[in-house]
C-alpha cells in the first residue's frame, strides 16, 4: 500500500507506533520498523539527552529501517533540557520526529535544518491547522478514544478525521482506537493516509513491558478506561484500577479546588512500577478504549502483516463486492 505517509517516511506500511512512556524503548521501535511500520522511541523516557543518544544507537543496532523519536511537551514545573534532546536526535541521524503536547514551534527550525520530518500529534482541527501553518510535515489526529491525552474537546475520530480531511493539506494519520485492518480501511476512507497505534502495540511479544501489562490489556473491555485529571485540564485516558478509582474519588470530593499535589501519589513516577515491575495497581497509566478490540499478543510482524492482509481483503472483497452487487442489481 502506497500513501503520502509511506512516501514521506520511506516505510513499507502506513502504520506508526506512537511514542509511549516506558514502552517506547529501542526494542519496541525496532520491532515495529523491522515489520515495515514506523517505530518510535519515546524521548523523555530517557532521563538525559545522553541516555537518548545511547537508546538511538541501540535501536540502530537492531534495525536498518527508518525509526523516529517522540518529543512530548507536557506541563511541568521542571522542563527537561529540550535543546539537548534535539541535539541527540539530530546527531543520532534520526529522520522523523513525532512531537506532542504543546506547540513544537521552538524546536522546528533545528529539526527542519537537519532535514528531519516532523509529525505533530493533535487532538483538534484547529491545532492541526496550526501545525500545518508552522511547517510540520504531517499530523497525527488523535481522537477522544485515544489512550493518553485526548485534550478537552471530546471529539471522536468518526467526526474528527473527516473534519481534518476537509481542512488539511498536509498528510495525516488517524490515531486513537486503531487496532486492525478495519481501522486502517476506515481511516483511509475518512481521508487519512495511515494510522497511528499506541495501546495495540503494547500487547505484542516484543513490547518491553511486564507480562502483567499485556495480560491486563487482553483482559480489559472497551468499558474499562477512565478519564482522569479533567479538573486540571490535563485529561488523560487510563485503564481503570484501584489507584484510578481512588484518584476519581478525590476529584469528586475536591471538585474545582483539586490540585496536582492532591493526586501526586496516583500519577507521579508510577510508570516504571507498572511497565517494568508489573504492579498493576501502582497508579494511573494511559490506555485507549481500543483495549476492547485486543484479544491476543502477536509479534509486531504478525500484527502488521495481519492488518495489511485484512485491509486488502476488506477493500477487494467487502467494499468492491458491495459495489459490484449494487451494479449487478441495477
Ligand atoms: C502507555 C501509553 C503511554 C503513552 N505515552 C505517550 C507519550 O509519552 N507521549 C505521547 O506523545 N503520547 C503518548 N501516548 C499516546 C500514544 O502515542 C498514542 O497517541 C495513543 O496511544 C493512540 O491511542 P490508542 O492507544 O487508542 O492507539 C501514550 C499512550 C499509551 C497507551
Amino acid at each position: 500500500m502506497k500513501t503520502r505517509i509511506t512516501e514521506l517516511f520511506g516505510i513499507e506500511h502506513p502504520i506508526i507506533q506512537g511514542g509511549m512512556h516506558y514502552v517506547g524503548f529501542a526494542e519496541m521501535a525496532a520491532a515495529v520498523s523491522n515489520a515495515g511500520g514506523l517505530g518510535i522511541i519515546t524521548g523523555l523516557t530517557q532521563k538525559t539527552a545522553g541516555d537518548l543518544a545511547n537508546e538511538i544507537a541501540r535501536c540502530r543496532d537492531m534495525t536498518d529501517k527508518p525509526f523516529g523519536v517522540n518529543l512530548t511537551f507536557l506541563p511541568t514545573l521542571n522542563p527537561p533540557d529540550y535543546p539537548a534532546y534535539v541535539k541527540a536526535i539530530i546527531e543520532g541521524g534520526i529522520k522523523v520526529v513525532e512531537t506532542a503536547g504543546r506547540n513544537p514551534e521552538p524546536v522546528l527550525p533545528a529539526l527542519k535544518d537537519a532535514g528531519i520530518r516532523v509529525i505533530h500529534k493533535c487532538t483538534s482541527v484547529r491545532h492541526s491547522l496550526k501545525a500545518q501553518s508552522i511547517g510540520c510535515d504531517a499530523v497525527s489526529v488523535d481522537g477522544f478514544e485515544c489512550g493518553g491525552h485526548p485534550g478537552e474537546d471530546d471529539v471522536p475520530n468518526m467526526i474528527l478525521l473527516p473534519r481534518a480531511a476537509d481542512e488539511l493539506e498536509i498528510p495525516f494519520v488517524s490515531s486513537g482506537g486503531m487496532a486492525d485492518g478495519r481501522s486502517l480501511v476506515a481511516s483511509l476512507a475518512m481521508g487519512a493516509d495511515g494510522m497511528n497505534m499506541g495501546t495495540r502495540f503494547i500487547a505484542t511479544k516484543e513490547a518491553p513491558v511486564h507480562d502483567n501489562v499485556k495480560a491486563a490489556i487482553v483482559a480489559a473491555s472497551e468499558l474499562d478506561t477512565r478519564l482522569v485529571m479533567r479538573p486540571l485540564r490535563n485529561t488523560e485516558r487510563v485503564l481503570s484500577n484501584a489507584a484510578v478509582e481512588r484518584l476519581l474519588e478525590k476529584e469528586k470530593e475536591l471538585g474545582a479546588s483539586l490540585k496536582f499535589e492532591d493526586i501526586i501519589e496516583e500519577v507521579a513516577g508510577v510508570y516504571p512500577r507498572i511497565m517494568t515491575e508489573g504492579d498493576m495497581d501502582a497508579g494511573a497509566w494511559s490506555c485507549g478504549m481500543v483495549v476492547g478490540l485486543i484479544n491476543d499478543i502477536p509479534t509486531c510482524k504478525e500484527l502488521i502483516d495481519r492488518i495489511m492482509s485484512e485491509a486488502e481483503q476488506i477493500i477487494r472483497q467487502r467494499l468492491e463486492g458491495a459495489l459490484a452487487e449494487t451494479v449487478a442489481a441495477a
